[in-house]
């Protein structure tokens, strides 16, 4: 077995230290010889540096970090690339979530109109990530926790030869869920799964191949406190959390319009704490502050996946990939969020049999919207931005869309070359 080497771009991200550290508890099964921490700003670049190097000390991890503003020089000869970028920092994420609540439509990071802007910012940058990967380390593995995942991921696999792995921590809660309502080991927890990343329902559990009865479904599910527990009960489906915004669209619109703080200003003055406390030359723990940002879980799935992979270990994990035929209702080169199995040959969705029909119709209209807004963040075509916005279900009304499109174009004029291509 060889030493790998291992790239981190958007490490300046308060996420990298939880990597470092599903690096260190797995360092047998997946031997790490370098670490390349990439990213554009350099002071957080420094920080992380030294504190990383800290960290992995105090965790007994062994492994030469290198710092580099060059993204080439971080992808080359690396066998896994972690991404988790976020285009125009926390300050355009405030403004993705403030922009739509004006017009009277959610904002939020990747759900709705929010989710949209960020796409646009964020796919070109994405793409030209996945090309150098293609060009400097043609066999590696994107592994992408970079908001908006599944959109992220459909261009890349669309527009590159680039292998990539959509990750989020949501698709193993359910298993989680369960595990702890029931007071079972989660490897023994099963289920079908079904939608697109922020979409998506989980159904037909099994513990050891017994299926769950109503009342222990009852019991695991409603642990997703943000929708009805009486809706999930007649669903019989376990929801993301995100289905807040689809079925108490009102009331989510209203809690957002009241809040003083939009999450994106609550996260800037979390990250100002936490890379306080980076930066202390005597810290080599993880700041408490961190537990306060969500994303929480991501560690143990890129580790999983990465894992798998280089192991060839037939895991069993919920990932963003190319549907593939896996998913009847949506089309083959649509990017769904389902249960995988994983080795080095790849990351395979499994087959979905079942589609329940209280919902499938709110996925497909989502899907309709992800790929337009895919296709207009590539060609940077803003009649394609608008038919986004106007097939995706918490915005729909062109008389909302089109004044909404327009001012979230301006307020991103400077992340946007594909858009302003004539400007000077
Ligand atoms: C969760 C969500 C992600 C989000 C992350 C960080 O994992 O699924 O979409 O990016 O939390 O959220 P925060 O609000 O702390 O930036």
């Amino acid at each position: 077995m060889t030493d790998l080497k291992i790239a981190i771009i958007g490490a300046g991200s308060p996420y990298t230290p939880e990597l470092i550290e599903g690096l260190a508890r797995f360092k047998d099964e997946l031997p790490v010889r370098e670490i390349a921490l990439m990213d554009v700003d350099e002071r957080r670049l420094e920080i992380m540096l030294g504190f990383c190097r800290r960290f992995a000390e105090h965790l007994g991890l062994k492994v030469v970090f290198k710092a580099t503003t060059d993204r080439r020089e971080a992808i080359l000869g690396a066998e896994f690339i972690n991404a988790q970028i976020r285009v125009g920092g926390n300050a355009a994420r405030v403004l993705d979530e403030k922009i739509p609540l004006k017009y009277g439509v959610i904002g939020q990071e990747t759900t709705g109109a929010g989710g949209f802007m960020k796409a646009l910012r964020t796919i070109p940058v994405m793409l030209d990530i996945a090309r150098d990967v293609e060009n400097y380390s043609s066999d590696a593995w994107i592994i992408n926790y970079t908001n908006p995942t599944g959109l992220v991921a459909e261009a890349v696999s669309k527009y590159t030869g680039a292998k990539i792995a959509g990750l989020c921590a949501g698709g193993m809660r359910p298993r989680l869920r369960v595990a702890k309502a029931l007071g079972v080991d989660p490897e023994k927890v099963r289920y079908d799964y079904i939608g697109l990343n922020h979409m998506n329902f989980a159904f037909n559990f099994t513990v050891d191949g017994r299926p769950l009865t109503q009342e222990e479904f009852d019991r695991a599910a409603g642990a997703v406190e943000t929708v009805d527990a009486e809706l999930v009960r007649k669903l019989k489906l376990m929801p993301s959390s995100y289905m807040q915004y689809y079925f108490h669209t009102s009331r989510k619109l209203k809690d957002f319009q009241q809040s003083r703080h939009t999450r994106g200003e609550q996260v800037l003055m979390l990250e100002k704490e936490i890379f306080e406390a980076y930066s202390d030359p005597q810290r080599h723990t993880k700041p408490e502050a961190l537990e306060k940002r969500g994303g929480g879980g991501y560690s143990e799935v890129a580790l999983g996946v990465m894992r798998a992979i280089h192991n060839d270990e037939d895991k069993w994990m919920v990932v963003n990939v190319p549907n593939k035929g896996a998913l009847k209702i949506l089309p083959d080169d649509a990017v769904i969020e389902t249960g995988c199995l994983i080795n080095r040959s790849g990351i395979k969705p499994l087959a979905i049999g079942e589609v329940p029909p209280a919902v499938w119709g709110l996925i497909c209209a989502v899907k309709n919207y992800e790929q337009l807004a895919v296709e207009a963040a590539v060609k940077g075509d803003k009649d394609l931005a608008l038919f986004a916005l106007m097939a995706h279900p918490l915005v729909r009304d062109y008389d909302i869309a089109k004044p909404l499109l327009e001012e979230l174009l301006e307020a991103n004029k400077k992340y946007l070359p594909q858009f302003f291509k004539n400007d000077a």
